[in-house]
């Protein structure tokens, strides 16, 4: 099968948002644009090697990103042109000659899901050229001058985004024509196969609304809400557990429900696991000195700790008008304060061992609901801290994740909502598994979204 090979074109400057560097190094979610496109694109499976074709003022910069980012698909960064099709081509023109398939994807389309990517390569295994297109929203208008000249039907409408992929063959031939013509005006990358190659087909693979172009400043506000509510899942199962054999993990609210189903799954992994919880040893998160006594007694037990969890968490379904101002307290204080103390506490030993922090936040952490608002407002800053965390704890080594399980059958949930259909509701195993997962991948910062298999 002809390889994959992805490039991201970053030879722009973002002149329509107006910042003082080019869009693609703009942060959101943790990361620049460009790093979260990349990402993407390292993760995919069907893509074997990634070229990135950047603005020939900041290769430097590329250069460093690239470094630090220790990708092990980018094997090249070239250099832009002026036009966005000057790029297309430097890149064409790097792959001369090899039978392969071109992926071009806009460097500022941070949110390309791996769902559209495999799209593009499976056609790619039928088709030479593809689009990535949706269907068009607002009525187009063909403007003469001031007034309106036709109004195609919106039917027929499309609006393109990227990924563009083609045979290199393809796209190397329809540049060649259109670098011929003297009338050749600047289009995308697909428009230059229908116009100068037409007996090409173009097939076109569904986009995402979500897939957007950061082109404006409203559109960074946009952005890091897709950010948000996206989450992440990880990728498929590793083939064995084996890596958390010999292993030392602790995990705080182990004694019911999800964290008990990861102390489990844990030990049957060969990990060395402790588990803490108010009710059996009497630990309390919201407590920093009783989070510091149980980690110290493991580390000096077992001399490290390579993972920690905290599932630890309070739930009162009650209208906050309602609430006992201790209850109010408890809940933030186990909440919220527990996250802050299990890391502040975790932080020396997993800096020894460049190890895991794992939290729980809840679904509804993207938006307030009623009767949840200690318990949502909470778990929305676990969020938050975790992202904050994440980053300014990557030097060192250490990850630091969240885990957002959908509405799950635990004794909590049971207490508050009383016997649900079991079909509506995840297995408390389920999101244990994900947890034991997430500790193998290399994730950092992100929001790990468990799902009921439908
Ligand atoms: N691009 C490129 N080379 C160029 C121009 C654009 O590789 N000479 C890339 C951009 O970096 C971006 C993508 O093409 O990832 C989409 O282009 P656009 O949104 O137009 O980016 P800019 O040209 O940077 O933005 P602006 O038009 O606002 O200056």
């Amino acid at each position: 099968m002809r390889p994959n090979i992805a490039i991201i074109l970053a030879g722009g400057i973002g002149s329509r948002l107006g910042l003082s560097t080019p869009k693609q190094f703009f942060k959101v979610a943790g990361k620049m644009v460009v790093e979260h496109t990349i990402d993407a694109f390292e993760r995919n499976p069907h893509i074997s090697e990634i070229a990135i074709v950047s603005n020939p003022f900041y290769v430097a910069d590329m250069e460093n990103i690239v470094l630090q980012g220790g990708w092990k698909k980018v094997k090249r960064i070239l250099k832009g042109g002026k036009e966005r099709y000057d790029s297309s081509l430097a890149a064409i023109r790097a792959y001369s000659g090899q039978d392969v398939n071109l992926v071009f994807h806009d460097a500022v389309r941070p949110l390309v899901s791996q769902r559209i990517i495999d799209d593009v390569c499976d056609a790619l295994t039928r088709c030479e050229a593809i689009d990535v297109t949706l269907p068009a929203v607002d009525t187009i208008i063909c403007a003469e001058g001031d007034h309106i000249g036709s109004i195609p039907d919106r039917s027929l409408l499309q609006r393109g985004q990227t990924p563009q992929a083609f045979r290199l063959s393809v796209i190397e031939t329809a540049y060649e024509r259109a670098l011929k013509d003297p009338n050749f005006k600047v289009t995308d990358d697909c428009g230059v196969v229908v116009k100068y190659l037409p007996e090409v087909p173009v097939y076109l693979v569904p986009g995402e609304e979500a897939n957007m172009k950061l082109t404006y400043k409203e559109d960074t506000y946009l952005i890091d809400k897709f950010f948000q509510l996206r989450g992440s899942e990880l990728p498929a199962a590793p083939a064995s557990l084996d890596a958390l054999r010999g292993k030392v993990a602790v995990v705080f609210g182990g004694s019911y429900g999800i964290g008990h189903d990861i102390v489990a799954q844990l030990y049957a992994a060969g990990t060395r696991v402790h588990a803490f919880a108010r009710s059996t040893t009497g630990t309390d998160v919201g407590s920093r000195e009783s989070v510091a006594e149980a980690l110290k007694g493991v580390a000096k037990a077992e001399g490290r700790i390579d993972y920690i969890i905290n599932t630890a968490g309070v739930l009162n379904k009650e209208p906050l008008h309602a609430m006992a101002q201790e209850t109010i307290e408890a809940a933030v204080r186990t909440n919220y304060m527990g996250t802050v103390n299990v890391a502040l506490e975790a932080y020396p030993y997993l800096k020894e061992t460049r190890g895991k922090l794992v939290f729980f936040t809840s679904s509804s952490y993207t938006r307030g609901r009623a009767f949840y608002s200690i318990y949502s407002s909470t778990k929305a800053a676990i969020v938050n801290f975790v992202q904050a965390v994440a980053q300014e704890w990557e030097a060192a080594g250490i990850a630091v994740n969240c885990i957002n399980p959908e509405r799950t059958k635990t004794p909590m949930r049971v207490k508050n909502f009383g016997t649900e259909p079991d079909d509506t509701l995840l297995r408390s195993e389920d999101v244990a598994e994900v947890t034991v997962r997430s500790l193998l991948s290399d994730y950092t910062g992100q929001v790990i979204d468990v799902k009921r298999k439908k």
